[in-house]
């Protein structure tokens, strides 16, 4: 599974794009928000830190205004897909952007329905989101579960974007139900490197070397007999 940083933060960006696990980025109307800054600008920043999909979102509601929208955002950076909510004008925006060759990103998606109308438009990725469900008492993970099951029985190369994920726990189920990929905040990519045994084990180890160190000093040992080749 491929892991996209959602965030419209250029620093996270680089920093989740420094540690080499990164395949793209997810931004929204609200996370550009917290960013204070010109969007344009913005979008151009985290394009130029990812190699991978940057999906900017579109604003406008109606199908024409959507498509205008979507061509100024591709003429931002190669790598910028379209982020359209799942809805009959963005369905006819996503198709008319498809024969263009501009990949589209369907975002606000909550049924294996609206994913399946997204993919027949020709939707790139169809973003499902799980907290929101969850927070309506929904299962998200189930859908998403469903998603994975409907699209493997057709050709759809539409890939399916596990969004809206508040914990590491969300990942590891979104990639046994096998997303494509998983958009994850910050937050959670830092929670997921951590286990309480690494600490410990890091901590033993550093402990255990600087013993060593100490021992040889005291027996009178050269620390270059003992010193790890550079
Ligand atoms: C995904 O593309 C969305 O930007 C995001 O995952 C929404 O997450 P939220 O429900 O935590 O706002």
């Amino acid at each position: 599974m491929k892991i996209f940083l959602d965030s419209a933060n250029v620093t996270e960006v680089k920093e989740a794009a420094s540690w080499g696990i990164l395949s793209g980025v997810t931004t929204n109307p609200t996370l550009a928000a917290k960013e204070g800054r010109d969007f344009k600008t913005n979008i151009k920043d985290i394009s130029a830190l990812v190699d991978g999909p940057v999906s900017a979102e579109v604003i406008a509601t109606a199908r024409d205004e959507m498509v205008s929208e979507a061509h100024e955002l591709v003429r931002i950076s190669d790598n910028v897909v379209i982020k359209i909510p799942v809805c009959l004008e963005g369905l006819a925006a996503t198709k008319t952007l498809k024969e263009e060759g501009i990949h589209v990103n369907m975002t606000l998606v909550f049924s294996v329905n609206q994913a399946i109308l997204a993919a027949r438009a020709g939707a790139a990725f169809v973003s499902p989101f799980l907290g929101r469900l969850d927070d309506i008492g929904t299962d998200g993970l189930e859908r998403l579960s469903e998603m994975v099951e409907t699209f493997r029985n057709y050709d759809f190369s539409t890939e399916i974007i596990a969004a809206s994920i508040r914990s590491p726990e969300h990942v590891v189920q979104a990639a046994q139900i096998g997303a494509n990929i998983a958009t994850v905040p910050f937050k959670v990519i830092e929670q997921m490197v951590k286990h309480p045994l690494t600490d410990l084990g890091m901590e033993r180890f550093l402990a255990d070397w600087a013993a060593l160190q100490a021992q040889l000093v005291a027996d009178g040992v050269n620390d270059m007999e003992t010193a790890p080749k550079a």
